[in-house]
């Protein structure tokens, strides 16, 4: 034999032993799963694209580097929560880099766009923070799901503990886009609810910070409380102007958890004793979220938020799909519904996913303790989102 042709019979041979060695049904997926990861790594929204980031890949590591036995591939676009931007960078995922597993994003409009793309090329899309209600909602479908929450979950929960709490009157305040209104909505529904009202919605263009004219007409109305949807970079803002404004002690500030979470250090004494509802809370004293919160602080030398908390379950429920086909990724309509099947094990707690691909889950109410978001109480339990629309 010639030397070409013993390095053949080599290779050959490594093969066959490599094949009977797989375990059944591993044998055509030895290639490295692509993830493609759509996440702002600019903007006012960049704090949070890293911290999903960081989450996913904390839970791939801790399955020793792959999922389901399948090793994992990156791609990465940054999306700059630029909703005009969205199509073309989807785009360079699916097309380009002929990803198998789509994950992201934070930004609601950006998101819009993704899932209709998913939709069209059936690319798996799971998305680890946008909650616009249209993705679980009419756009609903199989191969979409959610590791996060809807925009109306938080928000409605915080209507109702506001109710709880004697507020008649109220003013929300917010971007205009999706995720601002779908938020100011579900407040509005859960204060109503409790005989209470809106008096009056006040909005600034995305990602705009320029609070203090809106400020100014809060003070002039008098509300019995305020209802604010921001976060990342502008919820700093948000939080610290409306403490100098001299607003925090006469008109209490709620939100959903998103106004002070990965957003503590920067905004100071302005956030202390501030009230928001979420489903996550930093100190839940469960062996799984210390657990987590041990290895997310070791491995990054960082404390995780609730970003961290939903890309780390984009990765547990990807896995929990992808263990049912023993990493046949071909096998989409049975890695799809058993990931609407599993029970989550995440550091907020259980949850499930409903039929529309959102989380059925607790949302608490915590309060602004020093550098972290401390649990309360349970605001409401197993809330799922209506999902208005879905036919599936
Ligand atoms: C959204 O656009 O859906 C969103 C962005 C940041 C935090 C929460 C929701």
């Amino acid at each position: 034999m010639t030397p070409a042709l013993v390095r053949q019979a080599a290779a050959v041979a490594t093969t066959a032993t490599l094949a009977a060695l797989a375990p059944a049904g591993h044998a055509q997926t030895a290639a490295p799963l692509k993830v493609g990861l759509m996440l702002p790594a600019t903007g006012t929204y960049a704090a949070l694209g890293d911290m999903i980031e960081k989450g996913f890949k904390l839970h791939v590591q801790e399955q020793g580097g792959t999922l389901a036995g399948r090793s994992i591939q990156y791609f990465k676009v940054d999306d700059e929560s630029e909703p005009s931007k969205a199509v073309d960078n989807v785009n360079k995922l699916i097309k380009r880099d002929q990803v198998d597993v789509l994950v992201g994003t934070v930004h609601s409009g950006v998101a819009l766009a993704m899932a209709r793309a998913a939709r069209e090329s059936k690319t798996l899309l799971i998305i680890p923070n946008a909650g616009a209600a249209d993705i679980t909602g009419p756009m609903c479908a199989p191969n979409i799901v959610r590791s996060s929450f809807s925009n109306w979950q938080p928000a409605y929960a915080m209507g109702v503990v506001a109710a709880q709490r004697g507020v008649k009157r109220a003013i929300t305040i917010t971007w205009n886009y999706a995720a601002g209104n779908e938020s100011a909505k579900g407040f509005t529904e859960g204060l109503e609810k409790g005989g209470g009202k809106v008096l009056k919605d006040l909005t600034l263009p995305f990602p705009g910070v320029e609070f203090q004219a809106l400020l100014t007409e809060i003070a002039a109305q008098k509300p019995d409380a305020v209802y604010a949807f921001f976060a990342g970079g502008a919820a700093v803002k948000f939080v610290k102007d409306y403490d100098a404004a001299g607003l925090r002690k006469s008109i209490p500030l709620y939100g959903p958890g998103f106004l002070t979470d990965g957003t503590l250090e920067a905004q100071g004494a302005a956030a202390q004793g501030m009230m928001t509802t979420l489903h996550y809370a930093d100190n839940l004293d469960t062996p799984r979220n210390n657990a987590f919160r041990k290895n997310f602080a070791l491995t990054y030398k960082t404390n995780a938020d609730v970003y961290a908390v939903q890309g780390y379950d984009a990765a547990q429920i990807l896995g929990a799909g992808l263990k049912a086909v023993k990493g046949d990724i071909a096998r989409r309509d049975e890695m799809t519904a058993a990931m609407r099947k599993a029970t989550v094990d995440s550091p907020r707690g259980k949850f499930t996913l409903s039929a529309a691909g959102n989380p059925v889950q607790d949302i608490y109410l915590r309060q602004v303790q020093g550098n972290n978001n401390e649990f309360r109480a349970v605001a409401v339990k197993a809330l799922a989102d209506p999902a208005r629309g879905c036919k599936l």
